[in-house]
């Protein structure tokens, strides 16, 4: 099937079938009724979770009363080794006042201010496929050395080619194989005496990405105490006051959110962008428009990413089809009732962004690839209450704007100079790891465009 679709598992299977298949993938562990149902309850022998779909719900959980529904423990368990208390694994007093730290650095007129650093990474990402034409090319890693590329350039004005920036990707190339985003854990809430651990490589890794990223953050913490630092977003994130406390990040913590900012801003985007070359190449036809508008509108300067219309529907139906964040959970704290039936405290409240994208009931054609649904007023409704790329309420992406200036920007500029095609190898398979990939990699051959 193109766009590729994870094959579902049989209606009923064993628990322990479930769990096997939970190890390989989320994704292919589901049942297919989850495409069109509101809501399903997975009941395990030690507790119960549900999967929610229905827009009111995802609301209520997301936008109405957040706080009841903190980030479950579950998937930071995880993460924790990497991440610390990073503001995305923390809740209540803390996460507030994280975000209160780290929000203004991303908004609008921020974003303008970081543009220059976003295309300098786009031309050197372009100039890398460029030199690859004729060859056919695992394009997951271009896209990820591309997104590397973006973050360390916007974060701390430092190309993927500082010695640093390097090893900091390499390693996180080894961690990102060994760690879900959501491991079985999430759904299938095992006893605390169930030894899961993290395994050996996952710790080293992790140990070895904050030895760097501490040294990245104290050369800074030096670099602003003696005025020298450049005008980036981590000298920004670094120097903003808590307004109510006026107290700054420490440098202790400032490492948990660089390392936040690295994870999050580079897995998501290096995913996203290449499903969407992948869908290109399968659509030349939408491949050739993307081409044609970059050639008349693009240009270095922040108001031509408002310019590239095309590309940022496909973007957007990219963003539909391979949500990089695939699936989100969150934890009851008081008793609910949701659709009629009683959810207990405790229980995971799992919203799924793959699900509700590919919805039977809340989109037409719902697993076609159409970027031109963007542009009608029945697909826009449809994204007004079936759309979550980036989460939503105020736990929110901080990201999201920046994301998809990234996401625009590069899509556009690398194909104005090259022409992808798909390979002469069986069509991708989505799979959940730490972000939606494909199972073998995603391979296509690249021409230069004349
Ligand atoms: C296409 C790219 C991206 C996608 C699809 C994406 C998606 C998401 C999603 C779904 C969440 C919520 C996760 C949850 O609630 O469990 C999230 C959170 C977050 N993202 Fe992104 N993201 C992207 C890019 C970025 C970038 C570029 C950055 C930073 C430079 C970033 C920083 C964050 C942070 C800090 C959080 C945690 C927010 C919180 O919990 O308060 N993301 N992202």
């Amino acid at each position: 099937m193109i766009p590729p679709k994870p094959a579902a598992r049989p209606e009923r299977v064993s628990l322990w079938r479930y769990m096997r298949l939970f190890r390989q993938d989320i994704l292919s562990a589901q049942p297919a009724r989850l495409y069109s149902a509101w809501m399903a309850e997975f009941r395990t022998p030690f507790f119960r979770s549900y999967l929610v779909n229905d827009p009111a719900l995802v609301d209520l959980v997301l936008k109405e009363r957040p706080d009841d529904f903190p980030k479950s423990g579950r998937v930071s368990e995880g993460l924790s080794p990497l991440l610390g208390e990073s503001v995305f694994l923390t809740n209540g007093a803390t996460w507030k006042r994280q975000r209160r730290i780290i929000d203004p650095a991303f908004d609008g007129g921020r974003l303008r201010e970081t543009f220059p650093a976003m295309w300098d990474a786009a031309e050197a990402a372009a100039a890398r496929l460029a030199a690859r034409a004729g060859d056919t090319v695992e394009i997951e890693a271009e896209t990820s050395h591309a997104a590397a590329d973006v973050i360390f350039r916007t974060l701390f004005s430092i190309p993927i080619e500082d010695r640093i920036a390097t090893r900091v990707f390499r390693e996180f190339r080894a961690y990102q194989r060994s760690q879900p985003i959501l491991n079985a854990a999430a759904f299938l809430r095992l006893p605390r005496w169930v030894p899961r651990g993290h395994r050996g490589g996952t710790r080293r890794a992790a140990r070895a990405i904050r030895a760097l990223l501490a040294e990245l953050t104290a050369g800074r913490m030096q670099a602003i105490a003696a005025g020298e630092a450049p005008d980036d977003l981590a000298t920004k994130i670094m120097t903003t006051c808590d307004p109510e406390t006026g107290e700054t990040f420490t440098e202790a913590e400032m490492v948990d959110q660089v390392a936040i900012f690295f994870l999050a801003g580079h897995e998501t985007s290096a995913s996203a962008l290449a499903w969407a070359l992948y869908l290109m190449a399968a659509f030349p036809d939408w491949q050739d428009k993307v081409a044609e508008e970059a050639r008349a509108h693009l240009a270095p300067d922040f108001a031509c990413v408002s310019r590239l219309r095309v590309a940022r529907d496909v973007f957007r139906e990219t963003l539909r089809l391979y949500p990089p964040v695939p699936m989100m959970v969150r934890e009851a704290t008081r008793p609910e009732h949701f659709r009629g039936r009683d959810v207990a405290p405790g229980a995971q409240i799992v919203l799924s962004p793959w699900h509700q994208h590919r919805h039977t009931r809340l989109w037409d054609d719902p697993d076609g690839f159409d970027p031109a649904r963007w542009e009608t007023e029945e697909g826009r409704a449809s994204a007004r209450v079936a759309y979550m790329p980036f989460s939503a309420g105020s736990r929110v992406c901080t990201g999201a704007g920046f994301a998809m200036m990234e996401g625009v920007l590069l899509l556009s500029r690398l194909l104005r100079d090259v022409r992808v095609e798909l390979a002469d190898r069986p069509p991708p398979v989505p799979v959940a790891h730490l972000t939606v990939r494909a199972r073998d990699g995603i391979w296509l051959r690249v021409r230069r465009r004349d």
